[in-house]
């Protein structure tokens, strides 16, 4: 049921207490090890997101995703976590987390964190427990051991591969110092799967879950959603076997691992947590599920909305766009959520640097792992093969749009300043992205999305710090700094705080009418307070709807609205 109460502005004293904030609001996701430094150590921490809280005010934006910010060995970027209750030092403290808090919520920005509950790390004290203690204990159970195959165990229970490459099977050494059983890590071999079917492992959770929601934060950004229950028979299937099943495996739920229709028990055991708060706290499911799968995720009697990344993996095409609004739209309808939309984050290549691509660069592949382009990232290096500039117009095109949809926009550090991803600049002695060495260098990882932001157009780190930065910045990143873009009109970073304040004022019911532009290429809709939007995919100029003209991604020309360019009309 789409709702038709409409959001107050973010000035408004009732909007913080509003049970449907989440709706339609503007996420923007941190990346805390590289946003901003405090204390010039080159890796950016919680006192540094603090002091940045006025940029965030006026960028426009209703809430923060902050990536993980636990303990962390940073095997995988910090979602391999050691305490889930606790700040890693090396970004702050418990203290410092209260403050970013107390300052996001008093300058009207909710704080959602991400929960890392398929694996732990490693070095998690339950892990290392299980470590030390015998086969079939009680500490082994809440993980996923095995006995291997073969006469003497040493073939891994299965043939199946980690996301990130290689087996997902790791065999451990006994305490006493014969080769033991294996666990399951469905990502990197630091990140040991936990066995979902033990209570302790649930009750865990939901201790998590209120650690947090008690310490103020108002939402959940729930890692790998779709992977926490397992149905692991004594005799595994190989890899093979589940590919023979084809789709059906998935659509029915039958994959051992991935999206079982029992991992909406423990969400709806989070929902009555999460119920328990006013307003109840929100979650958001990553899941890369089929699309018909996709509701249950956002059910509101389960996490009550789920990414869909269906946008993020279209080219940039009116078709493929419309045709993936048009379905989301229902989607949501149908499940009583808001639909949400990104077209960038932690994992995958920035959106102006995808949309710049040369058309046979795999981009819709590209999700993970920055498959898309891997091979001009690693042979041509940015300037050579990236159309930088077309790709920077049709990102800005794409965004103006997807700020005009009905629902929520999720937002990726440095997305507003039209930031590229960094390529052959990274070298592979600096890379840390386990997608990159689990697979010897033939992905080239995550890393080039992950470099520290550039805040200023000189000085160490550009303004991340007073130190250096952990993964190296290029050259370029002067000219997207944001000192550079706040004194350039037209800048990025101006187009995106213009659309944010509209985006406030243009919040309505969650649903929007086509209209017919007469062109294949063109895209237009209407809100129902009255507001159109329209994006020319092509090339040739396209004539523009009656109305006002709000703000475009690109000048227009003479009247009419260039190629690859969006404009709002009132
Ligand atoms: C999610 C995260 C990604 C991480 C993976 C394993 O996909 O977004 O960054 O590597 O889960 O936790
Ligand atoms: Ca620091």
């Amino acid at each position: 049921m789409p709702t038709t109460a409409t959001v107050a502005t973010r000035t408004d004293a009732s909007r913080m207490d509003d049970p449907n904030w989440w709706r339609q609001a503007s996420v923007y996701q941190i990346y805390p090890r590289s946003f901003a430094d405090s204390n010039g150590d080159g890796i950016g921490d919680l006192n540094g997101i603090t002091a940045k809280v006025p940029y965030l005010e006026t960028l426009g934006i209703d809430a923060v995703w902050l990536s993980p910010f636990y303990p962390s060995a940073l095997a995988d970027g910090g979602y391999d976590v050691d305490d889930y209750r606790n700040v890693d030092p090396r970004l702050g403290s418990l203290e410092d987390f209260d403050r970013m808090a107390h300052a996001l919520h008093a300058a009207g920005i909710k704080l959602i964190v991400d929960i890392v509950p398929n694996h732990s790390s490693d070095r998690h004290e339950w892990f290392r427990e299980a470590l030390a203690a015998p086969k079939g204990s009680a500490a082994r159970d809440r993980y996923i051991f095995r006995d291997g195959l073969g006469e003497n165990g040493d073939l891994p229970p299965s043939d199946w591969e980690s996301v990130f490459g290689g087996p997902a099977w790791e065999r451990i050494t006994e305490p006493d110092g014969t080769p033991g059983q294996w666990y399951m890590h469905i990502f990197a071999r630091e990140q040991p799967d936990f066995n979902w079917d033990n209570p302790e492992v649930r009750d865990d959770f939901l201790k998590t879950l209120r650690f947090w929601s008690d310490r103020g934060v108002d939402g959940f950004r729930i890692d790998v959603a779709h992977a926490l229950t397992k149905n692991l028979e004594d005799t595994l299937p190989s890899t093979a076997d589940l590919e023979a099943q084809g789709e059906a495996l998935y659509l029915e739920g039958r994959h051992p691992y991935w999206d079982r229709d029992d991992v909406h028990d423990i969400y709806a055991q989070w929902r009555k947590v999460f119920n328990e708060y006013n307003p109840p706290r929100t979650a958001v499911a990553e899941a890369w599920v089929h699309a018909d799968r996709r509701a249950r995720y956002a059910s509101p009697e389960g996490l009550g909305q789920a990414f869909n990344f269906d946008l993020l993996q279209a080219d940039f095409d009116a078709a493929q766009f419309r045709g993936t609004i048009t379905k989301n739209l229902a989607e949501a309808d149908a499940s009583g959520a808001s639909s949400t939309w990104v077209f960038s984050n932690h994992d995958v290549v920035r959106h102006a640097t995808r949309y710049g691509l040369p058309a046979a660069a795999d981009s819709a592949g590209g999700i993970m792992a920055g498959q898309a382009g891997k091979q001009w990232l690693l042979t041509g290096g940015r300037q050579q093969d990236v159309d930088v500039e077309l790709g920077l117009r049709r990102a800005r095109a794409a965004s103006l749009l997807m700020f005009a949809l009905p629902g929520s926009a999720y937002l990726y550090q440095g997305e507003e300043l039209g930031l590229q991803e960094v390529g052959c600049e990274i070298a592979d002695s600096e890379r840390q992205d386990p997608s990159f060495f689990r697979n010897k260098g033939v992905e080239i990882g995550r890393d080039g999305c992950r470099v520290p932001l550039p805040w200023t157009t000189a000085g160490s780190s550009f303004g991340f710090g007073a130190g250096g930065s952990h993964l190296p910045q290029p050259e370029w990143f002067a000219g997207s700094s944001v000192e550079a873009q706040e004194a350039k009109e037209g800048s990025t970073l101006a187009l995106y705080r213009t659309a944010l304040a509209l985006r406030g004022e243009l919040q309505a019911a969650e649903t929007l009418e086509w209209l017919d532009t007469g062109r294949d290429d063109v895209l237009a809709f209407r809100r129902p307070n009255g507001w159109t939007c329209i994006t020319n995919f092509g090339t040739e100029p396209a004539g523009l709807p009656d109305g006002e003209v709000l703000v475009s991604s690109s000048p227009l020309e003479a009247g009419t609205l260039p190629g690859s360019a969006t404009a709002w009309l009132r």
